[in-house]
């Protein structure tokens, strides 16, 4: 890893020590981890640095070389003062609090919505650029939600040295993973309707989720009842509706997130978007099967050829031997995986696909989005 800490966290969560192999390859190409601290890069916080997406803040910044003059490591006052190694020079994790952002250039956030809008809209007055993983301002107008692949000229004119803050967001991990596959196909034959179902993964809820999700496998497998902490429920061996809270329309909100974010992002108020998303007990990497219905007729050699040549995404779609994307074949890696690219059977002529896509959510679906809207800042 590009970061680890020099004892345990608190909580005994899964830093230096996460049963995860070191992330990194990109499925297409390999990549040289560098040093990248120089004297005229921005100066950057990292608010959440302890947490899962935090810590892969760090692992992506370090891979893509990101250039930083100053880089300042933010928790709660329970990590203050932890020492944590990155490309080999010690920090100290700081408390964050409304002064943090003094000289900030660029502020990767991911410690929670209520942490963002508490402390966002501070950095901004105080010059920086957030970036921000919560759905805190994710739907708010004006607040650009971008994926880089995808809709680049959300923030446009946003950069680093225009004398003034800005917020831009990041949209939600399973929106990010569905909309880098279904994009290319809706650019050339318009999407209507687009029905998603989900398998998420346990780090989309954090390195305490994880570390549930380990403990309660080892002791199931002793034979002991289960300890359910983060979940109502045993999530061992098992599998239940996203934990995010349901709403009045039956929905919860994690389904709303992708019905919303997906209108917002492709600026098209009227495609119909409907989900299903449920947690299944896989460490890392979401995967989502997604049916897509077309105003133009789109056939699938056609749409495996727009897939293979999208930015980000890696055609995994091997039927003579059964192969198609897993979520360990995706985990620790950059690219979108895309398979069962298929013609949907119930719609007419070539109207419908069903495709099954992918992602890692803490590299795609939040980190490595955010560090690509970072270097659009540059
Ligand atoms: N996990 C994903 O795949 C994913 C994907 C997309 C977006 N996100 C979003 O990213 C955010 C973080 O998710 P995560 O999975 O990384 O969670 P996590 O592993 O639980 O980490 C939470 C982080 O927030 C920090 N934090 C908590 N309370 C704080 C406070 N009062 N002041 C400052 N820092 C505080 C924690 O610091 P301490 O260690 O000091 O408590 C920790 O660094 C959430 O908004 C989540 O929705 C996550």
């Amino acid at each position: 890893m590009a970061a680890t800490f020099a004892q345990p966290h608190a909580h005994g969560r899964l830093f230096s020590t996460s049963p995860l192999p070191k992330p990194t390859k990109n499925l297409r190409s390999p990549f040289t981890v560098r040093m990248s601290l120089q004297e005229t890069g921005p100066s950057i916080a990292v608010v959440g640095v302890t947490g899962a997406v935090g810590q892969e803040f760090l692992s992506v910044l370090s891979d893509r070389d990101f250039p930083y003059r100053s880089i300042k490591m933010l928790a709660s006052k329970r990590s203050a003062g932890k020492q944590m190694t990155f490309e080999d020079r010690n920090y100290t994790v700081e408390e964050l609090t409304a002064d943090s952002f003094d000289g900030v250039d660029i502020a990767l956030f991911s410690a929670g919505g209520s942490i963002s809008k508490q402390f966002g809209p501070a950095a901004v007055e105080k010059g920086a650029i957030v970036v921000d993983n919560s759905s805190a301002f994710r739907m708010v107008d004006g607040v650009p939600l971008v994926i880089p692949e995808v809709n680049p000229q959300a923030m446009r004119g946003i950069k680093v040295g225009m004398g003034k803050g800005a917020l831009i967001a990041n949209p939600n991990c399973s929106t990010i993973i569905c909309l880098m596959a279904a994009t290319p196909l809706h650019q050339r034959a318009k999407v209507l309707r687009m029905v998603v179902s989900t398998y998420q993964a346990a780090s989309g809820a954090g390195a305490a989720a994880m570390e549930e999700l380990e403990l309660q496998t080892r002791k199931v497998l002793e034979g002991k009842p289960p300890t359910c902490n983060i979940f109502s429920q045993q999530y061992a061996f098992n599998l239940f509706s996203h934990n995010a809270p349901v709403l009045p329309n039956g929905y919860n909100e994690e389904e709303m997130k992708l019905v919303k974010e997906t209108r917002k992002i492709w600026s098209d108020l009227d495609v119909k978007v409907t989900a299903t998303c449920i947690r299944v007990p896989v460490m890392r990497a979401h995967a989502e099967s997604v049916n897509l219905q077309f105003e133009k007729p789109l056939d699938e050699d056609t749409a495996r050829e727009i897939l293979k040549n999208a930015p980000g995404v890696v055609v995994i779609d091997d039927r003579a031997s059964n192969h198609f994307p897993t979520p360990l074949e995706v985990s620790n890696k950059d690219d979108v995986a895309v398979g069962r690219i298929r013609q949907d059977l119930s719609q007419e002529g070539n109207h419908g696909l069903d495709i099954f896509v992918c992602g890692d959510q803490i590299r795609k679906g939040a980190a490595l989005n955010a560090v690509q809207i970072a270097e659009m800042l540059l």
